[in-house]
């Protein structure tokens, strides 16, 4: 028998050599590409990524928030073409999905923002750049990316504040959110026990750490230090370090804050946070246009009430006055679904493409993509729908409450 024939008949494929492929042949769902992450990175570094505020009960509280609603499909529909489609902010988006700002994007991977542009650009999701992101404003434009947006912590320096509004819209950036729910900075208290510091520095651990994750220490000592690409350095002339840009955020920012903003910036405008109904609608009457719910991925206040269970009062409160965009714990396009019948217009993940991003750059925050995408597609299918306003339109009969005894989770996501 000739080694092609033995090759077809066992099946046999040529091994991936290249380290990426080898990564990525393994992933095949978000859990996989944050198990991928986890072996990639270095403890505290995955620990930033992955962790939350406190005891972690929002960052549980979001997944049990998804998992709580069940499916009721439809029968004998033809779903052979599902159009996965919405509109937003007056231009048609491929799917409902986008991708959330993270500070220090390049801690995870020396690519950093760059490639995450890159990984969504042929399907023009909306990528959200952070205020401490890594890559200057005017350089992720650079890349061409047609959706981009730009996440604003509103400064003590008023006028850097603005600054940072006018960069982005002379740099054609679509939409401006402002973070509402960082006055302060959450207790992280992995990154506490870790003792993590941004950017990492060479400490007897880290230098232990090395022989454990090589690669990634090679890469990042190979790369350009990593800097706040948009805040540049503080009055006190430091500028790199998390404590450092921590203070100077304005925990006195209010209403007056936001009238300020909307005179600055002409296109559409978000307010970032766990916003009530009141507040939600507080802000539309301020010319906000769309409310992006989130608790930071369970990051800031923890106990925050899961972001799925804000969208319907929320909805309810504004009717179409405005754009709803969910995140926080968004790991499966099932939980896309959710939240669209809820009453989102879309979702925007932070954790599902960093872990994709660390295991393999710009191949691995693609595939998260994809992967979402792909799940989004097939629950639409089998819930026997083909567009999202035939979801929206049977959304309380597909999509139901689950009862509490069989979502397997005590009051804030507890594992029994
Ligand atoms: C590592 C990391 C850094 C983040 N940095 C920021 C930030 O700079 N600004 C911001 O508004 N939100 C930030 N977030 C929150 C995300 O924008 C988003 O709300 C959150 O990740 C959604 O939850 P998920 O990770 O469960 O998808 C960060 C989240 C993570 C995981």
């Amino acid at each position: 028998m000739k080694l092609a024939e033995a090759r077809e008949l066992v099946q046999l494929r040529p091994p991936l050599l290249r380290p990426v492929e080898r990564v990525l042949a393994r992933c095949h769902s978000v859990e996989d590409l944050r198990q991928a992450a986890r072996r990639k990175l270095p403890r505290a570094v995955f620990d930033y990524v992955d962790g939350g505020a406190d005891a972690e009960h929002t960052v549980l509280a979001n997944q049990a928030g998804f998992h709580g609603w069940a499916f009721q499909p439809r029968a004998l529909r033809d779903v052979s073409a599902p159009d996965l489609s919405v509109e937003l902010f007056g231009r048609s988006l491929a799917a409902p999905l986008g991708l959330a700002p993270t500070g220090y994007t390049r801690m995870m991977h020396p690519s950093g923002e760059p490639a995450v542009a890159e990984a969504t650009a042929n399907m023009a999701l909306p990528y959200c750049l952070s205020t401490v992101g890594t890559t200057s404003i005017e350089d992720l434009a650079a890349t061409g990316h047609p959706r981009l947006w730009f996440q604003l912590y509103v400064l003590k320096d008023r006028g850097h504040t603005r600054s940072l509004v006018e960069r982005a819209a002379a740099a054609g950036y679509e939409a401006l959110e402002v973070s509402v729910d960082t006055a302060v900075p959450g207790n992280r208290a992995r990154d506490e026990r870790n003792g993590l510091t941004i950017p990492p520095q060479l400490s007897a651990r880290t230098i232990l750490d090395i022989g454990a994750h090589p690669g990634y220490w090679t890469s990042m000592l190979r790369s350009p230090l990593l800097s706040f690409a948009n805040l540049g350095a503080g009055p006190d002339g430091a500028g790199r370090t998390v404590a450092h840009v921590g203070v100077r955020f304005d925990p006195s920012v209010d209403w007056d804050d936001l009238d300020r903003l909307r005179a600055w910036w002409r296109g559409p405008l978000l307010l970032k946070g766990p916003v009530s109904p009141a507040d939600a609608v507080r802000a539309v009457a301020a010319g906000v246009d769309g409310i992006h719910l989130s608790n930071h991925g369970g990051r800031q206040l923890d106990r925050t009430v899961a972001t799925i269970d804000m969208v319907r009062p929320v909805r309810d409160a504004l009717g179409d006055k405005a754009t709803i965009v969910v995140d926080s714990g968004v790991r499966h396009g099932a939980d896309i679904a959710v939240a669209l019948a809820r009453g989102a217009d879309m979702c925007m993940v932070g954790r599902a493409y960093l872990y994709g991003l660390a295991a393999a750059g710009t191949a691995g925050a693609r595939l998260a993509v994809d992967v979402l995408v792909a799940q989004f597609r097939r629950t639409l299918q089998l819930l026997g729908v083909t567009s999202v306003p035939e979801l929206r339109q049977h959304a309380d009969t597909l999509v139901v409450r689950r009862p509490t005894a069989e979502v397997g989770m005590a009051p804030w996501g507890q594992a029994r």
